[in-house]
């Protein structure tokens, strides 16, 4: 294994939205330096940063420019071009790499990677061309259909009941390669997140339990709310899947329980996820740490959880509606409530512009709490 990169080394990541910014924060606590790159003058990340390039991901100047300045080089999002990374690669340790990446940002090659590793999805069909969907559906329906590429918060998916509306919905997403998926009857919703340094050197974080709205994550609660033998084999599906990759990073993976308890891979992230930002309050070792843990060549941190807890997304749609800020004060005031906000100057409905964690006696609770708080905002 290479020799750890230790402080003050420079960092580097791309893309300085919230998560960059998170990763930032951890950084430059344990004493690195972050440079990020990202186009947008306002990058979220940028205020945690000692340097800002700012300039496209695909930049040829700006990539040789980072792979230049820093030790190693990490992703907030799996839309980066994955030959840029297997680029940066060359000179410089780059986590995750772009083949992983370039599995996670492709729904297609995602799920025959996860059936690779032996492990279920929903029955999909992939649609490459007009031609691939010119099959018998039924086994698909009713159904989603997802792009294969640059979907995220439900964005770029149609729920169709029938063949005729699939293969409209098809059309109406341009004809770009998608995966039609059967819609599963949901029971729950868990994430894992895992981060793996090498096949001896990986830890597992606490399940969470996802509440989605619209497609977009709302609330998680942890411990989940499941038998303990489930939460396990759902981590130790996790594990199994950044194995099969032989990942080096933070892997999170996310699952649809169905009625009878069996455990479905929905989707994966090669990087931290929105679902384990209640590790910042309420872990020995949060995401980001890990991120940057596993970018440097260090051994994981432990992942114990020291409460339960209850995070709560606050979304553009939270903000009035001429922009003004959100009653903070009762939140702020809570001694078992921490708020994260983004610095994002926009509140649109549906963007991520912070969250906020509760921690109290049980989850349950926890929920109760955060729901409570979430209405004198
Ligand atoms: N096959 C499915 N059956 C039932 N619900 C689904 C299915 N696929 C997605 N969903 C719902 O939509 C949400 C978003 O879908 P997902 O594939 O995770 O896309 P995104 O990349 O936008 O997170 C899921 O968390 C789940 O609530
Ligand atoms: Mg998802």
């Amino acid at each position: 294994m290479m020799a750890a990169i230790l402080p003050p080394a420079m960092l580097g990541i791309l893309g300085g939205g919230q998560l960059g910014r998170m990763f930032a924060v951890a950084a430059k606590t344990m004493g690195y330096r972050v440079t990020v790159l990202d186009p947008d003058a306002d990058a979220p990340a940028a205020a945690f940063a000692d340097r800002h390039i700012q300039a496209p991901y695909n930049d040829p100047a700006a990539l040789a420019d980072l792979a230049a300045s820093c030790a190693a080089i990490t992703t907030e999002f799996e839309n980066v071009n994955a030959d840029a990374m297997r680029e940066l690669a060359k000179t410089t340790r780059v986590s995750p790499s772009g083949d992983c990446v370039a599995i996670a940002q492709d729904r297609i090659a995602e799920k025959s990677w996860v059936a690779k590793a032996g492990l279920p999805t929903a029955p999909y069909l992939a649609i490459e061309s007009v031609q691939d969907i010119q099959v018998e559906l039924a086994p698909y329906l009713p159904g989603i259909l997802k792009t294969a590429r640059l979907g995220y918060d439900g964005k770029g998916q149609a729920r169709v009941k029938t063949a005729d509306e699939a293969r409209a919905a098809y059309a109406n997403l341009g004809g770009q390669a998608c995966v039609l998926e059967r819609m599963l009857d949901l029971k729950l919703e868990l994430s894992v997140i895992v981060t793996r340094v090498s096949p001896a050197q990986s830890a597992v974080f606490p399940v969470a339990e996802n509440i989605h709205v619209n497609g977009i994550l709302d609330e998680s609660i942890v411990p989940a709310r499941v038998a303990p033998a489930l939460a396990a084999r759902a981590q130790e599906m996790a594990r199994q899947l950044a194995e099969a990759l032989d990942y080096v990073g933070v892997l999170a993976v996310e699952f649809f329980v169905l009625a009878d308890d069996t455990l479905v891979v929905n989707e994966i992230a090669p990087r931290p996820h929105n679902s384990g930002h209640y590790t910042l309050a309420a872990c020995l070792t949060d995401q980001f740490q890990q991120q940057v843990r596993a970018l440097c060549g260090l051994l994981p941190g432990k992942t114990d959880l020291l409460s339960p807890v209850a995070m709560v997304n606050l979304l553009g749609d939270v903000w009035k509606d001429d922009g003004g800020e959100p009653n903070w004060d009762v939140l702020m005031e809570a001694p078992n409530a921490q708020l994260h906000l983004y610095g994002k100057k926009a509140a649109r409905p549906g963007r991520k512009m912070g969250h906020f964690n509760v921690m109290a006696a049980t989850a349950d609770e926890a929920l109760e709490q955060a729901r409570a708080l979430k209405d004198t905002l």
